[in-house]
């Protein structure tokens, strides 16, 4: 048996407070937002819990679409006849594109839309006006639909790092109608390429290369990857475009392949000065695919809505982000992932704001950069996720202090937060004159869920807060039994009503969505009633007596890394493909930084001896087959799993090992003797004393 360790072992991080607070919860204290906040919020009026109260539900939400503007009006605000695919704002036609860029021209033509700011510092940023916007996004619509020959309906793959041409692509792509499916620029060529086929694209669309901890990476060369991993799954790619990140100048070592890939700039000649005008869609036409990661092995293509979702997020985005027009937004998480989409994009250009948008990383070249920024831009709304907070307070505790700048605003988002780093946020960050909120929820809702609205209500470290307006939670046990607020008892959370931010259905796959997310609380698969249809989130949850909820995070297998799901079986199903590995089983194990981090268990076929190649073999293909966020912590080869009579490979003993929790009863197992032989192999000869594990460790691998 051998173990390759990655980093520096840190299991020591298990001892600290913050990975404890899941299970020894106390109330922590209530922060109040400053009186100069409440002065400026967008939401202060208290009628708001009596608009979006139950009795109004649905046409509360009337309030989030009037936001917009429509080309027609809906006449159904919520139609429910086919349960649990709900409908909303029926009959409306709308454009996406048209609201986040044509209708800013008025009042804001000349403000800031987007700036870029790319990773090395002696590069200037780049400001994008709502006119520069309107004219790229044009142009590059113009060339989708001519030279691509691209309409609405079609399905395009984008493949893209941190640059304004990756909303210029999306807003170009909604603008005809034509649903993009954009995947996270640090996946793999590979990873691409399967959801470019899921989705049935036949257009891809790439950037040669990026910078990332002052390298050039050179991305382009996923581009073949993709594509080739596409026809292996039957699906053909015509064209592959490709933006430069200097234009003229093409920055990656791959070749471009004749007559199938093309260089935008190049081909823009033709369409300059092109308009193309927005498409009036369907309320209910796609908008775009996100895919994630569920219990089993295929990520799923979570398929959302024009007109609902643009409403839900423009509408969360006015009252939780607190989005003026004369803010400057900064939402550091990738366009690659819903967050991105929804409060980069979306939500704050549909209100007329200005959304930054960072290349690289944050503490390239030093702990200062982030607050350098935020300096520089004038930032004063502040969008991140605890795996962020963590790494940036781990670089420069005092940094923040060091430089002039001033949040009002600030998010946190992706995991649970433990109170001491939301300490951190809220003193040194936000030097105590910044809001946060909480905000919980997930890539199939469209926007938030749970947190606080910020001039209303009292933070609470830890806590995402009640519902938002509109959103009625609840927290039910294994036996339908509602779980009271104040009870002390966790459970799992649900949304007892629709939304019009929830996404529409799995891409080609009905009855997985039905069966995923509804068929757990149905109460009369018959019933058109949505009161019968409690949405389940998969998200263990308590809520305390105040009626706020404290996230506890994933009951399934699912691993949480910096915020970001991975399914454990695609993981696994990767490290089977390397010759050597029979069988292969991954667990999280707590990470100081990430949260939560894959470690790998694999066991050998006949005939082959544990060596630290097969260990680098399977972390290289990890990489390629999923990116760099699947890295593993540590990869232990072990002689045999522990595994269940019926031949289960047991997840949560593995996962007990590795973080040094109670292994529980073993006696069922078929071969309980390899659960010592494994431990000591992770932990060393000697016994070391259990630890009392976060709730999500302990649940981990239980629901068989
Ligand atoms: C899962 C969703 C949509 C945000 C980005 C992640 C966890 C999300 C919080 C929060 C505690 C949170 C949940 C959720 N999560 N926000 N504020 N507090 N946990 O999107 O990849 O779809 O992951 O992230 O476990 O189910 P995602």
């Amino acid at each position: 048996m051998t173990t390759t360790t990655i980093e520096k072992d840190t299991l020591d991080a298990v001892h600290t407070d913050e990975s404890q607070i899941a299970v020894h919860w106390k109330e922590e204290e209530y922060y109040a937002p400053s009186p100069d906040f409440v002065k400026q919020a967008n939401l202060t009026d208290p009628s708001v819990n009596e608009r979006f109260a139950e009795k109004n539900f649905p046409q509360c939400f009337e309030e989030y679409a009037d936001m917009l503007t429509w080309y027609e009006r809906w006449n159904t605000v919520l139609d429910t006849q086919d349960p649990p695919f709900w409908k909303w704002f029926v009959g409306g036609k709308i454009n996406a594109s048209y609201n986040c860029v044509d209708r800013n021209l008025a009042l804001y033509r000349n403000k800031a839309a987007i700036v870029f700011v790319p990773e090395p510092e002696d590069e200037e940023p780049q400001v994008l006006t709502y006119q520069e916007l309107y004219v790229r996004v044009n142009e590059f619509a113009a060339l989708l639909r001519s030279f691509c020959g691209l309409k609405a309906g079609d399905r395009v793959t984008i493949h893209m790092p941190m640059v304004a041409e990756l909303p210029i692509t999306m807003l170009a792509c909604a603008r005809l109608g034509v649903i993009h499916s954009v995947v996270f620029g640090g996946f793999s060529g590979e990873a691409c390429g399967l959801r470019a086929a899921d989705s049935g694209s036949n257009v891809l669309i790439y950037m040669d290369g990026y910078y990332r901890g002052g390298k050039m990476i050179d991305h382009k060369a996923g581009a073949e990857i993709a594509v080739a991993t596409a026809a292996k799954e039957g699906q053909k790619i015509d064209k592959v475009l490709v933006w430069k990140r200097y234009p003229g100048k093409y920055t990656s070592a791959t070749p471009m392949v004749p007559d199938r890939d093309f260089f935008v700039d190049e081909i823009l000649k033709d369409f300059r000065r092109a308009i193309v005008d927005p498409v009036p869609m369907d309320s209910e036409a796609p908008l775009f695919l996100m895919y994630t990661s569920g219990t089993t092995g295929k990520p799923k293509g979570c398929q959302h809505r024009t007109g609902g979702y643009l409403a839900y997020v423009t509408g969360t985005s006015k009252y939780i982000q607190d989005i003026h027009p004369t803010d400057t937004y900064w939402c550091m998480a990738d366009i690659g992932w819903i967050t991105g989409h929804s409060y980069i994009v979306y939500g704050p250009l549909a209100l007329g704001a200005t959304s930054v948008i960072y290349e690289g990383l944050p503490t390239y070249p030093d702990a200062g950069r982030v607050w350098r920024i935020a300096e520089r831009l004038g930032v004063n709304i502040f969008h991140t996720s605890p795996t962020a907070i963590r790494g940036l307070r781990k670089a420069g505790p005092d940094e923040p202090m060091k430089y002039n700048y001033h949040f009002k605003h600030m998010t946190t988002v992706g995991e649970p937060i433990e109170p001491e780093v939301w300490r951190w946020y809220y003193n040194i960050v936000g030097k105590t004159e910044a809001v946060i909120v909480d905000t919980w929820w997930q890539t199939e809702n469209g926007g938030f869920l749970c947190s606080t609205k910020p001039a209303m209500d009292k933070m609470k470290p830890g806590s995402a807060g009640p519902g938002v307006p509109g959103i009625y939670p609840v927290i039910y046990d294994e036996n339908n039994q509602e779980v009271k607020a104040g009870s002390g008892k966790a459970g799992n959370i649900c949304i007892r009503n629709p939304w019009p931010g929830i996404f529409q259905t799995i891409w080609g796959d009905r009855d997985r969505f039905v069966r995923q997310y509804y068929a757990k609380y149905c109460r009369d698969t018959k019933s058109k009633r949505w009161q019968d249809w409690p949405y389940f989130a998969a998200d263990g949850a308590v809520q305390a007596g105040d009626g706020y909820f404290r996230i506890l995070g994933r009951v399934d297998d699912v691993i949480n890394v910096a915020g970001h799901r991975l399914g454990t079986k695609e993981l696994e199903s990767a490290c089977l493909t390397v010759t050597e590995v029979a069988e292969a089983a991954v667990v999280p194990v707590v990470d100081e930084i990430k949260g939560r981090v894959p470690e790998i268990y694999i066991s050998l076929k006949p005939g082959y001896a544990a060596n630290k190649e097969i260990s680098d073999k399977v972390i290289a293909t990890l990489e390629t087959m999923i990116g760099k966020i699947a890295r593993p912590k540590r990869v232990h080869i072990v002689p045999d799993m522990p595994k269940t009579r019926s031949g289960k490979i047991m997840r949560r003993v593995l996962a007990a090992i590795s973080n040094t929790l109670d292994t529980g009863d073993i006696t069922t197992l078929a071969n309980p003797d390899v659960v010592e032989q494994i431990r000591i192999t992770v932990q060393g000869k000697e016994k070391l004393a259990f630890r009392e594990g976060p709730e999500d460790l302990k649940q981990f691998g239980t629901q068989e």
